[in-house]
């Protein structure tokens, strides 16, 4: 099994899977910091030579990077505003299955948001958080022919996994 592994930060979800039976992944982060300290933890684990880094926009990477069986992308859509090029082009790549965690869409986090935003804005960061509205995440994943296994929320969080068709 394969794994592509989009905003994968220090590589949980990698190291979880190698240890039940997955042979390869990539991990395709625009954060350098994030990629230093997966590469790092990958050695202390050593499992760097199953793991190809990749460093950039997911979406301007995504042309080059090779279909793998899962498809992850935990709490990485809510750092990104084109959501629907991130989902489209990265459940393009998923042959067998899509997890995806990010925030429930409910109208006390709207409200919140951009008191929140203006605080992080405060500390002279461009990172912002979105929260995409869940009916489009999951229309556009079931255009590219997914369909919903397995949705669980967790306080801020909704966790879904997909199947390919
Ligand atoms: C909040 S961190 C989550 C890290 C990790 N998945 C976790 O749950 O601990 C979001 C990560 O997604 C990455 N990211 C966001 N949008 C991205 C994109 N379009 N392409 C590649 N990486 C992206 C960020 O650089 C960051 O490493």
């Amino acid at each position: 099994m394969s794994l592509l592994d989009i905003g994968g930060g220090l590589g949980g979800i990698q190291h979880a899977l190698f240890e039940r039976g997955l042979n390869q992944a990539t991990h395709v982060d625009a954060s350098s910091a994030y990629l230093r300290a997966a590469e790092s933890e990958a050695n202390r684990r050593i499992f760097t030579e199953r793991i190809e880094f990749l460093k950039g926009d997911f979406v301007d990477l995504a042309k080059n990077i090779s279909p793998a069986d899962i498809v992850t992308l935990d709490r990485v859509i809510c750092c990104y505003d084109d959501m629907q090029s991130l989902v489209k082009l990265s459940a393009e790549k998923a042959k067998m299955i899509y997890g995806l965690v990010f925030p429930r869409d409910l109208w006390l986090f709207r409200v919140l948001l951009p008191i929140v935003n203006f605080i992080i804005s405060l500390t002279g960061t461009p990172f912002r958080i979105f929260i995409h509205r869940s009916e489009d995440v999951n229309r556009l994943l079931m255009e590219e022919g997914l369909l919903p296994v397995f949705h669980q929320s967790a306080g801020f969080w909704q966790i879904l996994v997909f199947d390919r068709k």
